[in-house]
C-alpha cells in the first residue's frame, strides 16, 4: 500500500507500540501508520537479540522513547510506563502486538498442550495486555484507545492454530471487559483481527502457507492484507472519527470472515 495521509489527524498524540520484531511485524505497520498521521512514538523491543532489528526502524520513525520490554518482566513493564510518565506525562494510544507459545505446545494440538505451555501462552499473549492496560489507563488523562491483535481462529476452528485459538478468544473477551471498565474514562478498547500475514510469529504455525493461499482465494476483496492495512485501521480507531466505537473485534482481512 503506498497510500500517504496528508492530514496529521493524530498530531501530538502519544502512542506506545509493543511487538515490533522487524519490518514485517504488524506492530511496525501500526507504528508507521501512527507516525504518518502525526503521533509521537514509544517503541519497545523484546530483548537484546531483537534490538538490532528494531532500533533502525525506531530511528526511522523518530521515536523519542525506545526501550526493552519483555512482557514477562515486571520491572521492564514498570520502567516503560515510568519513562512515558516522566517524558510525556500522558499517553493516548496503546498497541499490543505480542504473542508467544512454546513450539511443542503450539504445534502439538490443543489436546496435547501442557498446562505450563497453556499458561505461558495465555500470560504472554493475553494477560500482558491487561497488565499494560492497567498502567496505561492512568496516563490516558483525556481518554485514549487500546488495541490488541487477535485472529479469526479465536472464534472459528482454524486447523493448526491450536492453543492460540483459546488464547485469542480470551484476548478478545479481555478487550470487551476492559472496554467496559475503562469506558467511563473515555478509553476505548478493541481487538483487531488481521488476516494472515507472513511474519516471524506466523512462521511458527504448521502449514501457514495454506492459510495464506486460502485467505487470498476466499477474500471478497481478492487479495491478502498487508501490515499498513492493519496499521491504518488502528490509526483510524485512535482518531475522534471512531469515538463511539469500543469493545469491538475488527477484522482487517479483506472480508474473509464473512464467508461460509
Ligand atoms: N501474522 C499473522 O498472520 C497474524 C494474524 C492475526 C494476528 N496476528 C497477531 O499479531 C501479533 C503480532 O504478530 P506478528 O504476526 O506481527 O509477528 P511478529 O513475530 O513480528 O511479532 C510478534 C512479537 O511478539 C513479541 N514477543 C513475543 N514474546 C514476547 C515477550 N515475552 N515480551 C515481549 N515481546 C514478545 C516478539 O518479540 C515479536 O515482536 C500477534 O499477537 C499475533 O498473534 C498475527
Amino acid at each position: 500500500m503506498s497510500q500517504s495521509v496528508q492530514h496529521p489527524v493524530l498530531s501530538g498524540k502519544k502512542a506506545l507500540v509493543t511487538g515490533i520484531a522487524n519490518g514485517h511485524s504488524i506492530a511496525y505497520g501500526c507504528a508507521k501508520a501512527f507516525h504518518e498521521v502525526g503521533a509521537d512514538l514509544a517503541i519497545t523491543y523484546a530483548d537484546e537479540k531483537a534490538r538490532p532489528y528494531v532500533e533502525p526502524l525506531a530511528k526511522d520513525l523518530e521515536a523519542p522513547i525506545f526501550m526493552p520490554f519483555n512482557v514477562s518482566k515486571r520491572e521492564e513493564l514498570e520502567a516503560v510506563f515510568e519513562r512515558i510518565a516522566s517524558e510525556w506525562g500522558e499517553l493516548d494510544i496503546l498497541a499490543h502486538s505480542v504473542a508467544w507459545a512454546p513450539k511443542s505446545d503450539l504445534q502439538g494440538g490443543l489436546l496435547n498442550c501442557s498446562a505450563e505451555g497453556f499458561a505461558a501462552a495465555m500470560d504472554i499473549s493475553c494477560h500482558s495486555f491487561v497488565r499494560m492496560a492497567r498502567l496505561a489507563a492512568p496516563l490516558m488523562k483525556h481518554g485514549g484507545s487500546m488495541f490488541a491483535m487477535s485472529y479469526y481462529g479465536a472464534n472459528k476452528v482454524v486447523p493448526n492454530y491450536n492453543v492460540m485459538g483459546p488464547v485469542k478468544a480470551a484476548l478478545e473477551a479481555c478487550a470487551r471487559y476492559l472496554a467496559y471498565e475503562l469506558g467511563p474514562q473515555q478509553i476505548r478498547v478493541h481487538a483487531v483481527s488481521p488476516g494472515p500475514l507472513k511474519t516471524r510469529a506466523a512462521s511458527g504455525l504448521r502449514d501457514f502457507d495454506v492459510l495464506l493461499t486460502q485467505a487470498a482465494e476466499r477474500a471478497p476483496l481478492g487479495e491478502l492484507v498487508d501490515i499498513m492495512d492493519v496499521g491504518f485501521t488502528c490509526a483510524y480507531l485512535a482518531t475522534p472519527y471512531a469515538r463511539r466505537l469500543s469493545g469491538e473485534t475488527l477484522y482487517v482481512d479483506g472480508g474473509v470472515h464473512i464467508m461460509a
